[in-house]
């Protein structure tokens, strides 16, 4: 029996396209929903429709709740630079609202808290609200308790001053969690948060690469309805590609991937540097929006197409759905069969920068700066992997190539 009938429910649920993370993925997730259930294919299907308990169960069962904190950390120095330099001092009186959705098992939304706090601002200043539609990442995420799993980057000084010991990790202290608020959502929930009041600050990072083309537009739309005049939304690296197509401009901040609406006059962003955003002006067209279908719809659609040869996004997209040895592997059949690029060096360079090797993704960082050398991601990459290991004058004479390749990409 065909299961195209669940992918497509859960298109119509989640957003979710099953190309993003594989057919077999969501395969998997209803065979061990139905096998928890003792029914067959279509017994499981006639459940579905009827309780909302085991729609949250196969949701739990096939989302992708991958996140660390300080995760790309240069968007939340961003972050606190913009709160602390502009917001803060024009408004003193005002409460910042930020919002990070999906904030998955928290890491985000408290990597938001730690750096506003380590930046000197003041608790009761600023809001957070924390948005999934995980029940079980949120009830994680409420614990506040981590493992070694959540503590990927390299500099982990943060963990001295806002954890404590505890019992199978680390236990965060009440003075980041006290300004963060949990809450359960659904983006493609055609009321989602209807009514809210409006954010300074949006984190959506890595939803969107779920997402189908139309859909992603949908889920900007709603970002774009949550945002404030002058707000700065950041996406995922893989994400910077759909916002000029939605009406967003880069906020120019290297490796932070922010967005402002592109109709705002941007505020000075008084002492950041501004080079341009890496791949953020490679937009795709605009989708046709995508009317919102009612959340119980019965099916409408035939399966998507299955891709045939994995792209470069795919890849990425497979990298950061944290299985970075099967996207390594991805990348040297693309090499095989399309020679090399800058592209394709890059990525191996963030695979192997995740994974902790450093000369691996140095070399690779090289070579794609060989075949590209104003490629702003490898001079970025690069620069940071060298001021991890000490090499400051080697970041700075990057940092300066930088400016000047981003001066002249800009014309
Ligand atoms: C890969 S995590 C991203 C977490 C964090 N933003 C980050 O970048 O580290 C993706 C999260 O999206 C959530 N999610 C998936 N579809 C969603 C939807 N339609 N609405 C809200 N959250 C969703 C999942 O539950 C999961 O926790």
């Amino acid at each position: 029996m065909s299961r195209a009938r669940f992918e497509e429910l859960l298109e119509r649920m989640l957003g979710l396209n099953a190309a993003s993370i594989g057919t077999s993925a969501i395969d998997r997730a209803v065979d061990e929903r139905r096998r928890a259930c003792a029914l067959d294919d279509d017994g499981y299907w006639e459940f579905l429709q009827r309780s909302r308990e085991e729609m949250q169960e196969l949701i739990e069962t096939v989302v992708v709740p991958e996140t660390w904190f300080f995760r790309d950390p240069e968007a939340f120095a961003a972050m606190a630079r913009i709160v602390n330099e502009l917001w803060l001092r024009s408004d003193p009186s005002r409460l910042l609202r930020i919002l990070s959705l999906p904030c998955s098992t928290g890491e985000e939304p408290y990597t938001m808290a730690m750096a506003l706090l380590d930046a000197g601002v003041p608790a009761h200043r600023f809001r957070i609200d924390a948005i999934d539609v995980s029940l079980r990442a949120l009830a994680k995420a409420r614990l506040g308790v981590y493992g070694r799993n959540s503590f990927r980057s390299r500099d982990l000084s943060f963990r001295d001053r806002h954890f404590e010991n505890a019992e199978g990790g680390y236990r965060l202290l009440d003075t980041v969690r006290a300004p963060v608020h949990f809450g359960h959502g659904n983006i493609m929930d055609p009321t989602f948060m209807t009514g809210a009041e409006s954010y300074d600050v949006i984190f959506c990072r890595n939803l969107l690469i779920y997402f189908d083309p139309p859909t992603q537009n949908r889920a900007v739309a709603v970002l774009g309805r949550l945002l404030g005049k002058g707000g700065v939304l950041f996406v995922g690296h893989s994400e910077t590609g759909l916002m000029p197509p939605n009406g967003f401009a880069s906020a120019k901040i290297p490796m932070a991937f922010a967005f402002r609406r592109a109709e705002a006059q941007p505020a000075p962003l008084t002492r950041l540097p501004s080079p341009p955003l890496p791949r953020a002006a490679a937009g795709r067209p605009p989708a046709p929006v995508k009317k919102a279908a009612p959340v119980f719809a019965p099916k409408i659609v035939a399966a998507p197409e299955k891709p045939r040869q994995h792209s470069i996004d795919d890849l990425r997209r497979i990298a950061d759905s944290g299985d970075v040895e099967a996207a390594a592997r991805g990348c040297e059949a693309f090499m095989r069969d399309n020679g090399p690029s800058a592209d394709i060096f890059l990525l191996l360079g963030l695979i192997r920068d995740a994974g902790g090797d450093a000369i691996a993704a140095a070399n690779y960082y090289r070579k794609a700066l060989y075949l590209d050398p104003a490629n702003p991601e490898a001079l970025g990459h690069l620069a940071l992997l060298l001021r991890r290991q000490g090499d400051h004058a080697g970041a700075r004479l990057l940092d300066e190539r930088m400016r000047r390749q981003g001066g002249r990409r800009n014309g």
